[in-house]
Order: structure tokens, then C-alpha cells, then sequence
């Protein structure tokens, strides 16, 4: 099964996908946590998309295409995979598209994941990550055991840079301007589910599992 999951910053693509490959035993390609990784790095590339990504802006296409291409190829893609924030606009869809011919795969659906403006801000707003781990946890929805520290080795949490007011806001607009015109790119090749992504995270943890099935 290869699928998309499609949808405005903080609206559970990435819890869900963590759970949707572990119960279907897909590859998770989440291209925000790959490039988290990488601007930790010191190097000239690291520090760029650093800056990008703190400031909400999209890290360049060549980047997040080579980074997808060489994902999907894997062996342990084979089985099948989610893309979790690819693509983002036209060209990287573009992109995909050839990755996928050049492995002889094509995609099974798109899932488009629907959730209210001001629960997307309490979403991010209440984001707490791990920076060791990358493990998520949200101060409500899904705390930590211990206010503030990871279950998982016992790091401290932090908030994403881009969680900020600031930068949620200019992330939102970067949504809507040019990763949305992909929900028709998509649903003209009738790849689109719309998902109810309201809720907590095992209610639409269940709609997938019964959108999957059904489609
Ligand atoms: P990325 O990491 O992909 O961020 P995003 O798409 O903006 O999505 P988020 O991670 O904010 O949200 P999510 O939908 O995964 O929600 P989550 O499950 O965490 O990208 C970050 C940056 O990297 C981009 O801005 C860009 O700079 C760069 N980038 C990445 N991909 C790129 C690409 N292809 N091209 C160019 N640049 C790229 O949930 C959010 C919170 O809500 C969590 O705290 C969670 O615990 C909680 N939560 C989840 N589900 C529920 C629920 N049902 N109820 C209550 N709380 C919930």
C-alpha cells in the first residue's frame, strides 16, 4: 500500500502515520523529521534548512526530492510506504511521479486529512518533541508520564521552532498557497479520501482503518 497523508501544519499526519506503519508494516517517509535531522548537522546545507524550516518556509525541491526518491527505492519500501509532508507543491508532485514510474509503483490513495483552524493552532501550540528521539507528545492530548521529559530516554521536551506564533501562521499561508492545489492535482486521479482527522487521536486512528478498507 502506498499512500499520501495530505493536510495543513499540526493536523496529525505524523502521529497517524507513526501508527498506520506500524500497524501495516509500511515504511514511514516523513520528509519534516528527515530534514529536522539534517539542520542539526554544522555544515553550510544544515544550517540553510535550518533557517527555512524555523522560518516556515519550504526547504528547496531538489533537496526533498532526492531525499524521497532514494526512500522509495529501499528495499524496506518494497512492502509498501506513507509519505508524511510530500509532496508539497506542484513540482515535488511532479517529481514524485517519476520516482515512482522509475520503480514501477504507483499510488493507492491520498489521504486528506480535515481538521478546524483553531484546533490546528491548539494542535501546534500545545506540541511538545523530543530532541533525541523525535518522539511527539502534545501537553493534553498526549503527555509525557513526567511534565516535560520523554518517556522513551528521559531528554527534556522542547517546542519546534516553528510551532511559534509567527511562524505557524506564515506555515498555514504556505499550506494553502501551494500545497492545497495538490488536493486537486490528486482528486482529478481519484486518489483523495477526505478524512474527518477531528477527534482524539484513536477515533481517526479508526476512520483510516475504515477508509483503508473500504477504498
Ligand atoms: P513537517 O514536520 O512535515 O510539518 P507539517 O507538515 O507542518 O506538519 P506538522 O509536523 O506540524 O503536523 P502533523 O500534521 O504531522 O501533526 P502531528 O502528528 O505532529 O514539516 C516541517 C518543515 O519542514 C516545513 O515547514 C518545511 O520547512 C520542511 N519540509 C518538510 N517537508 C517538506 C517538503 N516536502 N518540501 C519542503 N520543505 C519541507 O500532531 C500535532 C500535535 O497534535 C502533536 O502534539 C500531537 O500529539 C497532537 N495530536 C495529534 N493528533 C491529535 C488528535 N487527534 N487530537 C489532539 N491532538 C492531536
Amino acid at each position: 500500500m502506498r499512500l499520501i497523508f495530505l493536510g495543513p501544519p499540526g493536523a496529525g499526519k505524523g502521529t497517524q502515520a507513526a501508527r498506520v506503519c506500524r500497524h501495516f508494516g509500511l515504511m514511514h517517509i516523513a520528509t519534516g523529521d528527515i530534514l529536522r535531522r539534517a539542520a542539526t548537522q554544522e555544515t553550510e546545507v544544515g544550517r540553510k534548512v535550518k533557517a527555512l524550516m524555523d522560518a516556515g518556509d519550504l526547504v528547496p525541491d531538489e533537496i526533498t526530492n532526492e531525499v524521497v526518491a532514494g526512500a522509495i527505492a529501499l528495499p524496506e519500501a518494497a512492502k509498501g510506504f506513507v509519505l508524511d509532508g510530500y509532496p508539497r507543491n506542484m513540482f515535488q508532485s511532479a517529481a514524485l511521479e517519476l520516482s515512482l514510474g522509475e520503480i514501477g509503483a504507483r499510488l493507492d490513495k491520498v489521504l486528506r486529512f480535515m481538521v478546524k483552524g483553531d484546533e490546528l493552532v491548539a494542535r501546534m501550540a500545545g506540541r511538545r518533541i523530543c530532541p533525541k528521539d523525535g518522539e511527539v507528545y502534545h501537553i493534553t492530548a498526549r503527555p509525557p508520564k513526567v511534565v516535560g521529559i520523554c518517556d522513551t530516554d528521559g531528554t527534556p521536551l522542547v517546542q519546534r521552532e516553528d510551532d511559534s506564533e509567527q511562524a505557524v501562521r506564515h506555515r498555514l499561508q504556505v499550506y494553502g498557497e501551494k500545497t492545497k492545489p495538490l488536493i486537486d492535482f490528486y482528486g482529478k486521479m481519484g486518489l483523495v479520501v477526505d478524512l474527518d482527522a477531528m477527534g482524539t487521536a484513536d477515533d481517526v486512528f479508526d476512520r483510516i482503518i475504515a477508509a483503508l478498507a473500504s477504498a
